[in-house]
């Protein structure tokens, strides 16, 4: 039988630092030869980037924590059943920028829908699949504001919740990580280079 693809997801708040390090992985594995596909989400398919469109629009303030998160869950059932699930099966590699524990700090804790809810949604939602392993780039609001700001990034709709809700969105992470081993929690205040040795380190643990 086909041995199958790994599953990586990378996770955070805005302005973590999270994308340095997705693209340091992703060129990691280029060096190792692996097969492998980059995704991000939501989006990653053309009917998930137009979801991800409505959902970052700022234009769309009138929109309830539920509709949010079944947007998110609708991009993920589409990204999951189109690319990465065929992706996997068929041996390549996954490497991911946010997956479905976003779903749980942004919506289950920070948005106060609760994990109840966002567990069976994202069960739903991922027909079951779990990443191998996910890296949590912890890092406190007001750092990752800084960040934003000094590369002078417009504020996207999530984003303009201020540092009030990324430290909730913090919180959600870090309950998640608690729970569940397949999360990696990395000091993002450290440098890129630090970081990503960290990563390497638990990378090749399981490559
Ligand atoms: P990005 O800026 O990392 O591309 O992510 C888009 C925004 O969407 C970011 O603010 C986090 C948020 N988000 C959620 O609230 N729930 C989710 O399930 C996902 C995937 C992202």
């Amino acid at each position: 039988m086909m041995e199958k693809g790994i599953f990586i997801t990378f996770e955070g708040i805005d302005g973590c630092g999270k994308s340095t390090q997705f693209n340091r992985v992703s060129e990691y594995f280029k060096t190792l030869g692996k097969k492998f596909i980059v995704v991000r989400e939501p989006g990653g398919t053309a009917v998930g980037e137009k979801i991800r469109e409505i959902l970052l629009d700022k234009k769309n303030d009138s929109m309830t924590s539920l509709a949010e998160l079944l947007l998110y869950e609708a991009a993920r059932a589409q990204i999951t059943e189109e690319v990465i699930k065929p992706a996997l099966e068929e041996g390549t590699s996954v490497l991911c920028d946010r997956f479905f524990d976003s779903t749980s700090a942004y919506q289950g804790y920070a948005r106060g829908l609760g994990s109840e809810l966002t567990d069976t949604l994202n069960k739903i939602a991922t027909a079951g699949i779990k990443p191998d392993i996910t890296f949590l780039l912890d890092l406190d609001s007001q750092t990752a504001y800084d960040r934003r700001h000094v590369r002078g990034e417009a504020e996207d709709r999530l984003e303009a919740l201020g540092n009030s809700f990324q430290d909730k969105v913090r919180a959600g992470y870090l309950e998640c990580a608690k729970a569940d081993d397949r999360i990696k929690v990395i000091d993002a205040s450290a440098t890129p280079d630090e970081i990503f040795e960290e990563i390497k380190k638990w990378l090749c643990e399981i490559l």
